[in-house]
């Protein structure tokens, strides 16, 4: 052991302390992301004009998508909010009927980058609503690497990426709820620089797939059907998704006055 018997030597003993070897410096290999690259890179689609998304809707149905379309747009700019979950309390309320029409209506903004996933991996419906074909990935890109992305996803025109696949993913609230999904979202976030993520999801109330999905969305939407959602129904699915993101509002989709929409915030 070392004695010191003053301050002058103390000062001294640590003068000649051996100089510890510097940390290694950490180098980060951060490259620059290229969105406008990205968006390229995608194989290009066109929407045949039979596929059940290009069929005419009645007018007013028309204007109230496009007012949806619109408050929904100005709604998440104010609170920053980018990745938008779709769901309703049961089966067959139209999420996915709602979430390809406004995807459209936001792409036909020329100014907004938009990507539409579908994330209902327990049944697909995206690419039948697209009729999009040569879709390579018959499953989601959420199970399997970013290299699969690319074979699940389409560009139409500049601003719309599609994520499509048609193989069911039985263990989906598993896959939906891994940290490897989280990573590929945050990454095709960084690599496209979207304006706006669209996920249709299913139901909230027919499995756990919102809940176990909910770190890869920011808010909720939630479609009710006016002719077959009850308000119990309506008022659980809602708690449900408020237990873990804000819920934008309830669109009643199917009534008399085409799509309504209900505000919450
Ligand atoms: N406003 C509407 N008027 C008439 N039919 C509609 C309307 N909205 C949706 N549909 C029809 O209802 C059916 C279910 O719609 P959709 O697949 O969009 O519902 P979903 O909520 O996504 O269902 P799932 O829970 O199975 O995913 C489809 O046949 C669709 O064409
Ligand atoms: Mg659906």
């Amino acid at each position: 052991m070392q004695h010191v018997t003053n301050t002058k030597e103390l000062f001294a003993t640590a003068q000649t302390k051996p100089a510890q070897a510097p940390l290694p410096e950490i180098q980060w290999h951060r490259t620059k992301s290229d969105p406008t690259r990205a968006w390229l890179r995608l194989n290009e689609a066109t929407i045949p004009a039979t596929a059940p998304v290009r069929q005419p809707v009645d007018a007013d149905t028309q204007a109230a998508l496009d007012l949806l379309r619109s408050r929904l747009l100005r709604q998440m700019r104010q609170t920053g909010i980018r990745k938008l979950a779709l769901t309703s309390p049961t089966h067959g309320c139209g999420t996915t009927t709602l979430a390809t029409r406004l995807a459209l209506g936001l792409a036909s903004q020329i100014d907004l980058k938009v990507m539409l996933l579908d994330l209902n991996l327990r049944k697909p419906e995206l690419s039948n609503q697209f009729a999009i074909t040569g879709i390579t990935a018959r499953q989601t890109a959420l199970t399997g690497t970013r290299r699969e992305f690319d074979s699940s996803a389409v560009r139409v025109g500049h601003n719309l990426a599609l994520s499509l696949f048609t193989q069911p993913e039985p263990r989906a609230a598993e896959a939906l709820g891994t940290l490897r999904a989280r990573a590929l979202i945050n990454q095709l976030e960084r690599e496209f620089e979207p304006d706006l993520m669209l996920f249709d999801l299913p139901p909230t109330l027919a499995c756990d797939d919102m809940v176990a999905a909910a770190d890869l969305y920011d808010a909720a939407l939630l479609v009710a059907r006016a002719d077959h959602s009850t308000s119990d129904q309506i008022d659980r699915a809602e708690r449900l998704i408020s237990e873990q993101k804000p819920c934008l509002g309830v669109v009643v989709n199917a009534c008399r006055f085409g799509v309504a929409y209900d505000r919450h915030h």
